[in-house]
């Protein structure tokens, strides 16, 4: 009697779950807002996987910019800029090239402090001429997306997705200042996690364990 019931049930519930699943299933319509630079590139790979999935991705980026090219798996919306491109790739490469320059420790501090400045003015503005941007705005809310997807490097998407009322899904690799960590308060030990700035890999000596705590005090004032 029992399993006379509960053949038909699980039979049902296998069709309702393939009705969810099936080519029935409507993919979404997703708004990506990027961070520039190489975080692009490891979000670009995301996205491409939920076109073959079936979603719909608008990509929205500035005018100006070093890495967000068209593709065939998403429509690109660019805005106006208000830098022009030499000023960007002057900000953003200026952050690459001190990666590799062997500085002493206060140098590298005074210069990631400037540059951490500019990157803020630079995306500062353009969000403020993003969101006063009229034409984007009204084409963005009239697409009604079902989800934002974007870097919380860049808080302009977390800000356009509050503006437009359309949730918003992150997409981190990483960011400064151990910011992240402290986010998802994840564990975070410094005798095994190399910090900011220290040049430290992942095998540390006790000395520069002892350097890998006493350098985030430092990027606490960051
Ligand atoms: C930061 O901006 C100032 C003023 O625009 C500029 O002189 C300086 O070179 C920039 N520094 C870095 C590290 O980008
Ligand atoms: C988006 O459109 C809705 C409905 O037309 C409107 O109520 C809302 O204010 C618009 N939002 C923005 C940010 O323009």
């Amino acid at each position: 009697m029992t399993e006379g019931l509960w053949v038909p049930l699980s039979v049902l519930r296998g069709l309702l779950l393939l009705l969810c699943v099936g080519p029935w299933a409507e993919g979404g319509k997703l708004l990506v807002v990027p961070m520039e630079g190489s975080h692009w590139l490891s979000m670009k790979k995301a996205v491409q996987d939920l076109h073959a999935r079936g979603h719909q991705a608008v990509v929205l980026a500035p005018e100006v910019n070093v890495h967000i090219k068209e593709e065939d798996f998403f429509t690109l919306k660019t805005y106006a800029f208000p830098y022009t491109q030499e000023e960007l790739e002057n900000i953003l490469l200026h952050h690459s090239y001190m990666v590799f320059e062997p500085e002493h420790f206060l140098k590298t501090f005074f210069k990631t402090m400037t540059l951490l400045k500019n990157t803020s003015a630079l995306y500062q503005r353009s969000c403020a001429e993003l969101v006063h941007n009229k034409a984007v705005i009204q084409y963005l809310n009239d697409s009604s997306f079902d989800v934002v997807l974007t870097d919380p490097f860049y808080p302009c998407g977390t800000v356009l997705a509050e503006y437009l009322s359309v949730p918003a899904v992150y997409f981190l690799r990483a960011i400064p200042c151990e910011l992240d960590f402290e986010g998802t308060q994840c564990p975070n030990p410094s005798s095994y996690i190399p910090r900011l700035l220290t040049r430290n890999s992942d095998h540390m000596t006790f000395l520069e364990r002892v350097k890998n705590m006493l350098y985030p005090l430092a990027l606490k004032y960051i």
